[in-house]
């Protein structure tokens, strides 16, 4: 199977450096168009510049690819909808989607400043949301699109001293989850990376002798397959980082069923708390609806057998 991007348009947020530089480069490699939007700033937010957008846009040129830069910031919803604009403007469709800007503002909590822990969701989950609800149009009319959004292991699993941006990434699978049910019926597909690289937000937190490792491009790899005609599924995570490629998936225990035509009280939770979180039986839904139905069928099963 070779994976080819001729004739598609890509945008990819964040890509004047980092993670979105490389995705942008291992599109346009692979023939895509690219609007390689950067807003410029600094690691955690501040500034603008169209340098970094600049820069990207004209290696790809150089390697005989076609990109054009975009400066416009993912958080502002207007931003958004002028970044999806760059490329009809300039390539008259939108096939892929890679929302990849980020920032960081790295504190406790309790001493979090309120206006950093709203600059990180901004950027994390409004971004994400405000470039996808611009982009949709463009791509329901085609009926074809590949989304990836970027989540981060500081939302899946937890990381000291990023609550802002924890909670922002972990939302971002929040937002793919209902997505993906609202766009399939355009053969939209949505799907997360969960990346680990060395990037200018990892150089000081990751130990030295890993930083060659962990190259952005290994990361690029499952981005592209994600943003390909190949990839058939939709609201799956996927993460990647050095050789290391693997789904994460939000899973259930089977459960524990009371009866419900007796009350159920705290001792009896703690009575069955062993069965309750056992996980040796994992289950994944495909839908909040598809939980539902599970509970009531499991349910209405046992109530029958009672009567
Ligand atoms: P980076 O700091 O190298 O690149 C982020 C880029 O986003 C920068 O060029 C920045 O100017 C741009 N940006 C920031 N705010 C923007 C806005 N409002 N509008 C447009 N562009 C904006 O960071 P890196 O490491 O490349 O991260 C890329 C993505 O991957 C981020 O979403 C990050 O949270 C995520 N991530 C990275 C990990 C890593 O190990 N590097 C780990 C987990 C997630």
């Amino acid at each position: 199977m070779t994976i080819r991007f001729d004739g598609r348009v890509a945008i990819v947020t964040g890509a004047g450096t980092g993670l979105g530089r490389s995705h942008a480069l291992a599109l346009a490699a692979r023939g895509a168009s690219v609007v390689v939007n950067d807003l410029g700033g600094s690691l955690n937010g501040q500034g603008q510049s169209s340098s970094a957008a600049d820069t990207v846009a004209n290696e790809i040129k150089a390697m005989g690819g076609k990109a054009v830069a975009n400066y416009d910031s993912v958080a502002d919803a207007v931003g958004a909808e002028k970044i999806v604009a760059s490329a009809v403007d300039a390539f008259g469709r939108l096939d892929i989607l890679v929302n990849n800007a980020g920032i960081l503002r790295d504190k406790t909590l309790a001493k979090m400043d309120p206006a950093d822990y709203e600059a990180v969701t901004r950027v994390h989950l409004f971004g994400s949301a405000f470039c996808t609800r611009a982009a949709l149009p463009v791509m329901q009319k085609n009926n074809y699109g590949r989304i990836v959004m970027t989540t981060s292991n500081a939302g899946l699993f937890g990381n000291f001293g990023q609550s802002n941006y924890g909670a922002a990434k972990a939302a971002v699978i929040g937002l793919m989850n209902v997505v993906r049910i609202e766009t399939a019926k355009y053969g939209i597909l949505v799907n997360t990376i969960a990346p680990m690289a060395a990037t200018r937000m990892t150089e000081n937190v990751m130990p030295a002798e890993m930083l060659p490792l962990f190259k952005p491009e290994f990361v690029s790899a499952a981005v592209a397959y994600l943003a390909s005609e190949q990839c058939n599924v939709s609201g799956h995570t996927i993460s990647a980082s050095a050789g290391y490629v693997a789904r994460v998936q939000i899973m259930s225990s089977p459960g524990v069923f009371f009866d419900t035509s007796r009350d159920l009280t705290p001792e009896m939770v703690a009575d069955q708390w062993a069965n309750i979180t056992d996980m040796s039986k994992p289950q994944g839904f495909d839908s909040a609806g598809a939980e539902m139905e599970y509970i009531a069928k499991q349910t209405m099963a046992r109530l029958k057998k009672s009567a």
